[in-house]
């Protein structure tokens, strides 16, 4: 089956406009005045072109948790936010702990066709953090795993985080950490600080994340392996990170969109919308991740997409789960938080949104940069439109954004994968 897509008048990057045609899955040809004749054609003036968005952080509840999400909503969700591939956290039911688990969860994003789904793989058998899962056999299925990931839980045990940097340097995998010291955050229910004390939660110090990636960089550095950390949400772990690579520790880590724009303010109203692991943190600490999203000692933007059922969202606080829907918003946010204040061009956040993921990932064919002879896999944005986002429009099958009512910049008008549109005039094509 052949595809031919001419865009007219886009901006790459936000630069000057070009045409762009789409010939078989690569971009053809890029230039001003394109004629092909036979060519779908996509009149995008105004909108700005970046490589289609990794990310690397989504939950798609499946298997398991069908109600909450599956692998067809979620990758909906995911091109309508302008993804072209995902990974997907292993702490499904099943846990993505051998190559059968890992290999469905591939084959289901396939027959989706929307995103490119890339399976995470769980670090221990059945997260519980005592044995090391088959590391070997899911990145030699035909999921060909890269990255490990125990998340929702941290990889506590020293001994097995070190064998377990060890054995994925044979295939040169990442383990991804969720940085959490389980003794420091027993029952925690929101960020320790002034505001924990004041509402009579139960505090998650910053200290607990810290401890965890000071103690992971120098494991590291002692095996020479890579680590990467997920959602950074702290001015420490930044700092931690930052000393690290000048040392020349293979260390790259991720921020989530809700660390970058909203603060523990938020659970002054007990929302349950607004409980998620790590916990929202401080304006400073906001100030802080912004920085090191801008000076590239945080390497990418990561959702942490997690959609809940409503049962485990709508009651009280203490019984919810953590967690919040990311991958619609994901780009709108980056825009506020990033692009509207100066501290990233739209050269940049394509690198942090698209290349520096595909990178840490391993996913060939993404992050590549738009020229001629690359992968047809781009994302068309309106800049300049503001839209309230309404729960009730989005397409994961969960309802717990936390940006409800909120206004927010930018658009996805277009998302294409291999030279197909997934998403076109903002309506997903399947
Ligand atoms: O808030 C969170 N939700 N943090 C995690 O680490 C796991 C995730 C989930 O799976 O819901
Ligand atoms: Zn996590």
């Amino acid at each position: 089956m052949t595809s031919l897509w001419l865009i007219r008048g886009v901006r790459p990057y936000g630069e000057d406009p070009v045409d762009l045609l789409l010939r078989d899955g690569a971009i053809a040809e890029v230039g001003v005045g394109l004629v092909a004749k036979d060519a779908e054609v996509l009149d995008a003036g105004g909108l700005i072109a970046l490589p289609g968005l990794v990310d690397l952080h989504t939950h798609l509840r499946e298997p398991g948790r069908e109600d909450a999400e599956t692998v067809q909503t979620g990758s909906r969700a995911a091109a309508l936010g302008g993804f072209t591939a995902v990974h997907a956290m292993a702490n499904t039911d099943p846990v993505a702990d051998t190559a059968g688990v890992v290999e469905q969860v591939w084959r289901l994003g396939r027959e989706a066709g929307l995103v490119d789904v890339a399976p995470v793989g769980a670090v221990t058998v059945g997260l519980a953090g005592t044995q090391l899962a088959e590391l070997g056999a899911m990145a030699d299925s035909p999921a060909r795993v890269r990255v490990f990931s125990d998340d929702g839980f941290c990889v506590a045990d020293p001994a097995l985080m070190r064998r377990a940097l060890e054995y994925v340097k044979a295939f040169d995998g990442v383990i991804a950490q969720h940085a959490e010291e389980p003794r420091l955050t027993q029952g925690a229910q929101m960020h320790e600080g002034v505001l924990s004390a004041r509402l009579g939660l139960a505090g998650w110090p910053s200290v607990a994340e810290e401890a965890i990636i000071a103690r992971d960089v120098l494991l590291a550095a002692h095996v020479g392996s890579r680590l990467h950390v997920c959602h950074v949400s702290t001015r420490g772990s930044v700092d931690i990170v930052a000393r690290a690579k000048a040392d020349g520790v293979a260390v790259t880590c991720e921020v989530t969109p809700h660390h970058l724009l909203l603060t523990d303010e938020y659970v002054t109203g007990y929302d349950p919308l607004f409980k998620v692991n790590p916990p929202l943190r401080t304006a400073d600490d906001v100030d802080a991740l912004r920085a090191g999203l801008a000076d590239g000692t945080i390497d990418a933007i990561a959702t942490d997409h997690a959609p809940h059922a409503m049962e485990d969202k709508e009651c009280e606080w203490a019984m919810a789960r953590p967690g919040m829907l990311g991958l619609e918003q994901a780009l709108s946010v980056a825009v506020e938080a990033m692009i509207e204040t100066g501290l990233l061009d739209w050269r940049g956040l394509a690198d942090r949104m698209s290349v520096r993921p595909a990178r840490i990932g391993q996913l060939d064919g993404h992050g590549q940069p738009l020229e001629v002879g690359r992968p047809a896999n781009l994302v068309l944005v309106d800049p300049d439109v503001r839209r309230v986002v309404s729960s009730a429009d989005l397409a994961s099958r969960a309802r717990n954004t936390p940006y409800a009512q909120r206004e927010l910049p930018a658009r996805v008008v277009a998302t294409f994968l291999r030279g197909r549109p997934t998403v076109l005039d903002g309506k997903a094509q399947r």
